[in-house]
């Protein structure tokens, strides 16, 4: 098996892995490994824009205090305080470095609204596209001297006297890799990938996630999973997200009897915490009905949002009738693997950034625009940390031979079995029976190797795909079943209250304790 070597390796190609590259590489070599292309992320995707309390009559605490309700106070204070608190000195730095966020003709920066924030502190960038736009600018500070490659699935981490010192990676021509590192960080996003409908790019499996759980490391909060409300739904299918940002302007949910179906639900109505809204749509398709987002009211439309313009156009929706089809789908995670504020993991060597760690930044309900904010704050406290490290001598790389084993990968189940099972029984709505007939589905399918991390021989790309989205369900399986309590993303039909005896219980996993 071939081996690359360098003192850092980044596997994702999110914001927190491209904004930890450009802060690192000139002290340190570095090496991004990434399942698809570079541009392939869900920050690529983000319409919605990064919250900081910029605005001379907004404060940081202010932002806490937000984050905090809208995490339901499942959130880890000390994370919520770090990044509210660092937000926006981290925005100015990266406009002093040349980032341009939308700003009005007098050269004002432009604070939008979106659910949860009970005031205006969201930062844009080309309107509807800030994720693309903050991509673009990262990509441009990239030193030539970040080694990437492409079309690198990773497989399993390389453990060696209860470090981690590499991963090994699958390419789309089947040969495996071991990439060898000082230093290695999953920045790997979520797992939208797991339901059917989803606002996260087509890569997004959980495979990070899947990977640090078969090495020991501790997984957590996997119950929290956050439904956008307005995907657009057309078909019985998604054709991307319509960003909260349009009710920040105004839109209203609005049900085919002509109800608006956020009155007398919550006092922020339709731009309540979303998990809310979710469950106020999902209700309304439970009862027959079709919803809609009301935009006749917003002026400019295509001129604010001409990426969600671009969507609809495309899903042949015309704007003219002011009324969007939505439904709601699996947008992010509030869990992961379980790190400190720098990114550290339960295992020596291992780090985790973005939506694939688990600081409880977010607690059981991230509040809008925080992730982005998320991705720059976290990736850029592990850049000082790494830099600050003892710097590390290679090791040699003796130990490189791993077992490979024949079982079949033959009775796998198909990628939409799982997403259809993780829809039904996992998803806005739970409850025990469904949640023990799913956990013992996933069960039926996973072996001994799968979660062992034994490379299968002759097992492709969508074989390790599977496998990754079994052990990530069964992790969001266990714990949902395990939380008898509503909180934030999980919503249990059986347990219909948040129960104090819950608040501040994390459901934590690793595979010497709880694996199958
Ligand atoms: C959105 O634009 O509604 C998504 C932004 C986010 O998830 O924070």
């Amino acid at each position: 098996m071939p081996f690359e070597y360098t003192d850092v390796l980044i596997v994702g190609s999110g914001i927190a892995a491209l904004n930890l590259a450009t802060k690192l590489s000139e002290h340190m070599n570095v090496r991004i490994i990434t399942k698809s292309k570079i541009e392939n992320s869900n920050s690529m995707l983000a319409q919605g824009g990064v919250a900081a309390a910029i605005s001379p009559s907004d404060h940081w605490e202010n932002h806490f205090q937000d984050t905090m309700s809208a995490g339901c106070y499942h959130n880890n204070k000390a994370a919520v305080k770090t990044l509210v608190e660092l937000g926006p000195s981290c925005i100015r730095e990266l406009m002093n470095d040349g980032m341009t966020f939308d700003c009005d003709s007098d050269g004002n920066l432009v604070l939008g609204l979106e659910g949860a924030h009970l005031q205006n502190r969201i930062l844009h960038a080309g309107g509807d596209s800030t994720g693309k736009a903050l991509m673009n600018y990262l990509f441009s500070k990239l030193d030539q001297k970040v080694i990437v490659n492409e079309n690198e699935m990773i497989l399993d981490l390389i453990i060696h006297d209860e470090k981690c010192v590499g991963v090994t990676s699958l390419n789309n021509h089947n040969e495996i890799t071991s990439f060898y590192a000082n230093h290695v960080v999953l920045a790997t996003g979520g797992c939208g990938g797991l339901y059917s409908v989803t606002s996260n790019d087509i890569t997004i499996t959980g495979d990070g996630i899947a990977a640090a759980y078969r090495a020991g490391a501790e997984i957590t909060d996997m119950e929290f999973i956050q439904f956008h409300p307005t995907m657009l739904f057309k078909d019985g299918k998604s054709h991307g997200l319509i960003s909260e940002a349009v009710r920040g302007e105004g839109a209203l949910l609005v049900n085919d009897k002509g109800k608006y179906i956020m009155e007398g639900v919550h006092d922020l109505k339709d731009l309540a915490p979303r998990d809310i809204v979710s469950r106020r749509i999902h209700k309304e398709y439970i009862n027959g009905n079709l919803v809609f987002l009301d935009i006749s009211m917003i002026k400019n439309f295509r001129i604010k949002f001409p990426t969600i313009t671009g969507i609809c156009e495309k899903a042949g929706i015309s704007l003219q009738e002011g009324l969007l089809p939505v439904a709601p789908g699996a947008h992010f995670l509030m869990g992961g693997i379980k790190t400190n504020l720098y990114g550290e993991s339960t295992i020596n060597g291992l780090y985790a950034i973005g939506e694939a760690a688990c600081t409880g930044v977010h607690g059981a309900n991230r509040l809008a625009s925080n992730s982005l904010l998320e991705g720059i704050v976290f990736a850029s406290l592990l850049a000082k940390r790494l830099i600050s490290a003892p710097k590390q001598r290679r090791r040699p790389f003796l130990f490189a031979k791993r077992q490979r084993s024949s079982s079949g990968t033959s009775s796998l189940p198909t990628a939409n079995e799982i997403r259809n099972l993780m829809s039904r029984y996992a998803g806005i709505e739970r409850d025990e029976k469904g949640l023990i007939y799913a956990k013992q589905w996933i069960e039926s399918y996973l072996n001994k190797d799968m979660v062992n991390g034994v490379l299968l021989v002759n097992a492709s790309r969508s074989a390790y795909t599977v496998i990754n989205m079994l052990t990530t369900s069964w992790l969001i399986l266990s714990s949902a079943l395990e939380r008898e309590e509503s909180r934030g993303g999980h919503y249990r039909i059986d347990y219909p209250v948040s129960d104090s005896r819950w608040l501040k219980r994390y459901l934590s996993r690793t595979i010497k304790k709880d694996g199958i």
